[in-house]
């Protein structure tokens, strides 16, 4: 068993936010939900979170994770100090800590299961997660024996000229054996350039500490600046796009296209440009999403297309086409083979099998059947200033262009509205509605100060 304690006090200036650092979201979730997510799939014995500037709003911005145990450090004086502050909840622990940063959320599961067995197998005081950096400018740096035996790790401002040579950087990650960290902690020193208590410190007592580098440097990039942020945004989606080509799925112009890691895609789905995928979206095979739509928390069937749409927190079942240019805005509900054209809005609507809404319609907290063909411009005027109200329209019932029907209101099955019809009440089975005024026609007609005008 492991306990975890994430580090989150520090202020995160170069954010030059109102929100705290870790908060701010990278993609679907914010930073440290990210490193908490990766936590919890490890099954901690107990997840400490250290918090200390805006710790409140970090602290409601994690209310739905309740396994989390908030911790505050009221002053930052450094990692060291911030682990400090776990002591007195883990009196006579004899299990490992895990420490990991709120800021560093590329993190893989898999290198985090790494860092544990390494840990244990070695049986070690600590294990380090370290990474050969490109560029280590920033870090702390570690040195090592031929072992991985780590002997020291300098910080970067405290480094010499020779020392910053070394491109082999401290990722902050750390296993420690909990007792052996906790006689340790109480004896570190302010004696560096920052006159901080550096968690670093502690390997200079303990033995014995190993490193293991981890493959790809980029999982263990730290956050500090909206520059980063964007960097980690493009490392993150690289990662999604290729796990998606992988496994049957089409990107067209990848680099256009953004996908949610909560996105779920079946084989042989073709994602077009410009096209954007997020939240709960799961999209059935076969299905042909963009260009240029953004689909939302949707879940949409087989063989389905969205040309130029955007579809929010509804469901679009098999062989469904919609747009281009269509907004589903919300719990809407669209059968198989229907089609929802150009300029059609849903909001709160059900839509049966084989229903066409083909141009410039909205429908509103309407219950449609199997059939139904609706003419271009219906609209179901669902709300009277106060409260809104429903629409029925019964199976093949079909709306004449540019009918209004004013909710609530019930049409039944095999209704036909003429055009340009106000429909305020409930129409029967099997009936033709026609609700607007006679045509009049006034032969020989004109205005009276055109009569004496010549005709040209
Ligand atoms: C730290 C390491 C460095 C490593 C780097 C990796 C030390 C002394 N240095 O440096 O070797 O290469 O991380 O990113 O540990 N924090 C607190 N309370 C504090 C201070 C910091 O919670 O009092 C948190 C911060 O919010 C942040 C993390 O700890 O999430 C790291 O702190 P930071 O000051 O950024 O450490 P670095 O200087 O980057
Ligand atoms: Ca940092």
């Amino acid at each position: 068993m492991v306990a975890i304690a994430i580090l989150a006090a520090g202020r995160g200036t170069r954010m030059k936010s109102d929100l705290p650092k870790v908060c701010h979201k990278l993609g679907s979730l914010s930073l440290i939900e990210r490193v908490i997510k990766n936590c919890l799939s490890i099954e901690p014995s107990r997840l400490f979170v250290i918090v200390g500037y805006q710790g409140e709003q970090v602290q409601k911005s994690l209310e739905a994770y309740s396994a989390i145990e908030f911790i505050e450090q009221t002053e930052q004086l450094g990692t060291g100090h911030a682990v400090q502050q776990v002591m007195p909840y883990l009196k006579g622990f004899t299990e490992d800590l895990l420490v990991l940063y709120g800021d560093v959320p590329l993190l893989r599961e898999s290198t985090l299961r790494g860092l544990l067995e390494t840990h244990q197998t070695h049986q070690n005081a600590a294990t380090v997660i370290t990474a050969q950096m490109p560029n280590p400018q920033g870090y702390g740096r570690v040195f090592c024996d031929g072992q991985n035996l780590l002997k020291q790790i300098v910080e970067d401002r405290d480094c010499t000229t020779d020392q910053k040579q070394n491109r082999r950087v401290n990722s902050g990650i750390y296993c420690f054996n909990w007792s052996q960290l906790a006689e340790v902690l109480p004896q570190l020193k302010t004696n560096n350039d920052q006159k901080e208590y550096y968690l670093t410190d502690t390997v200079n007592y303990l033995a014995p500490v190993m490193a293991v580098d981890v493959e790809d440097y980029q999982e263990i990039l730290g956050i500090n600046d909206r520059k980063q942020m964007a960097t980690a945004y493009e490392i993150l989606q690289t990662r999604v796009k290729d796990g998606w080509m992988r496994a049957g799925v089409t990107l067209i112009n990848p680099a256009s296209i953004t996908i949610d890691d909560t996105v779920e895609l079946q084989p042989d789905v073709i994602i077009e440009p410009q096209t954007h995928l997020r939240g709960n979206t799961i999209i059935g095979s076969g299905s042909r999403i963009g260009p240029g739509s953004l689909i939302e928390n949707s879940q949409l069937g087989e063989n389905v297309t969205a040309l130029y749409s955007v579809v929010s927190e509804s469901v679009v079942k098999d062989g469904t086409q919609i747009g281009p240019y269509a907004h589903l805005r919300g719990h809407a509900v669209v059968g198989e083979s229907c089609r929802i054209g150009n300029f059609v809005e849903l909001k709160n609507a059900k839509l049966g099998k084989n229903t066409k809404v083909s141009h410039l319609s909205y429908l509103g907290d309407a219950i449609l059947g199997n059939q139904v063909n609706i003419g271009a411009g219906t609209i179901t005027a669902n709300y009277d200033g106060v409260n809104k109200h429903p629409t029925h329209i019964g199976d093949r019932s079909k709306t004449g262009s540019n009918s209004v029907l004013v909710a609530p209101v019930t049409l039944g099955e095999d209704v036909t509205v003429a055009a340009g019809s106000v429909v305020t009440e409930d129409v029967s089975d099997d009936s033709l509605v026609v609700a607007r005024g006679h045509q009049v026609v006034k032969p020989g007609w004109r205005l009276k100060s055109q009569k004496n005008k010549p005709s040209s």
